[in-house]
């Protein structure tokens, strides 16, 4: 995606001590960020607050870093926002968190047609409160044309029952005939994933330290490098993506060869 640096500079000017945008190669930006983004709860109770006022914290860090992917030329930003096992929380919990999806995605399209953003959703939505499926579903409308970045909501998500999904669909084709058997192989599957048709990660953060996938892209991590960071994802600033990013590029990816010299 193309970079308008004049903006970037001006985003990203009053550097803190450690990180300023020279620390990246611009020509270097990974094409697919992806973050769990975690600790809002306890973020909260540090605070002596309810967990909700975590997630409502949450909504600030997360409109940060789609303008950050947007501002850095990324191709996709994905999240992680509510897995399928998100649903053994707290009734009170879990209705709060569809109510923010809903709310939150209403007042963030003009954000989404401004910088072109087009949106996408991994996971099971049909299942989703009613209220937040039609709002869902105005979003995917409104922004469908949009041609800049993908914004990838993961929500109820499940890497496992996606895989489980995916090879469904994929034995049902063979049972009708429109597949032989030996066209079961990787790219069918990348093809039946929510993720088809996205690159996969170059880059997951995890915020609040945590070094578990929580079942989260699965099959799309393979390659993957990992960030993860102490700071809580309310915390999480323009600034911790750059230290993800400046970390990034100081790796050498080898997709399982070796390095040419
Ligand atoms: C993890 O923190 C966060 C979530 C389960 C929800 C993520 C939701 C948001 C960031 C709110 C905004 C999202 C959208 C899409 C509008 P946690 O509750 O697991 O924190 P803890 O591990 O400290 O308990």
């Amino acid at each position: 995606m193309r970079l308008d640096t004049k903006k970037l500079r001006a985003y990203y000017a009053d550097a803190p001590q450690d990180i300023s945008l020279d620390d990246v190669d611009l020509e270097a930006i990974p094409s697919h960020v992806s973050i769990i983004m975690d600790g809002n709860g306890r973020w909260a109770t540090a605070r002596g607050l309810d967990r909700s006022r975590g997630h409502v914290a949450g909504v600030d860090s997360l409109r940060e870093a789609v303008t950050t992917s947007v501002r850095l030329g990324l191709d996709v930003l994905s999240v992680y926002a509510f897995s399928t096992e998100n649903w053994r929380r707290p009734q009170r919990e879990v209705d709060l968190l569809m109510h923010l999806f809903a709310t939150t995605l209403v007042k963030e399209l003009p954000l989404f047609h401004q910088e072109n953003v087009r949106l996408r959703f991994l996971g099971d939505i049909d299942v989703l409160p009613e209220r937040t499926r039609t709002v869902f579903q105005r979003g995917l409308d409104e922004t469908a044309d949009h041609t800049g970045m993908t914004f990838a909501l993961a929500v109820n998500y499940g890497a496992r029952s996606e895989i489980a999904r995916a090879a469904r669909e994929l034995a049902r084709s063979v049972a009708s005939g429109e597949l032989s058997v030996d066209d079961v192989n990787e790219d069918a599957l990348s093809a039946r994933l929510y993720t088809a048709g996205l690159p996969d990660p170059d880059l997951l953060i995890r915020t609040s330290g945590e070094m578990r996938l929580s079942n989260y892209l699965l099959w799309q991590l393979a390659y993957t490098e990992f960030y993860v960071t102490p700071v809580l994802w309310p915390d999480f600033s323009r600034w911790d993506f750059l230290r993800a990013v400046a970390s990034y590029q100081g790796r050498s990816r080898r997709f399982g060869g070796v390095m040419s010299s």
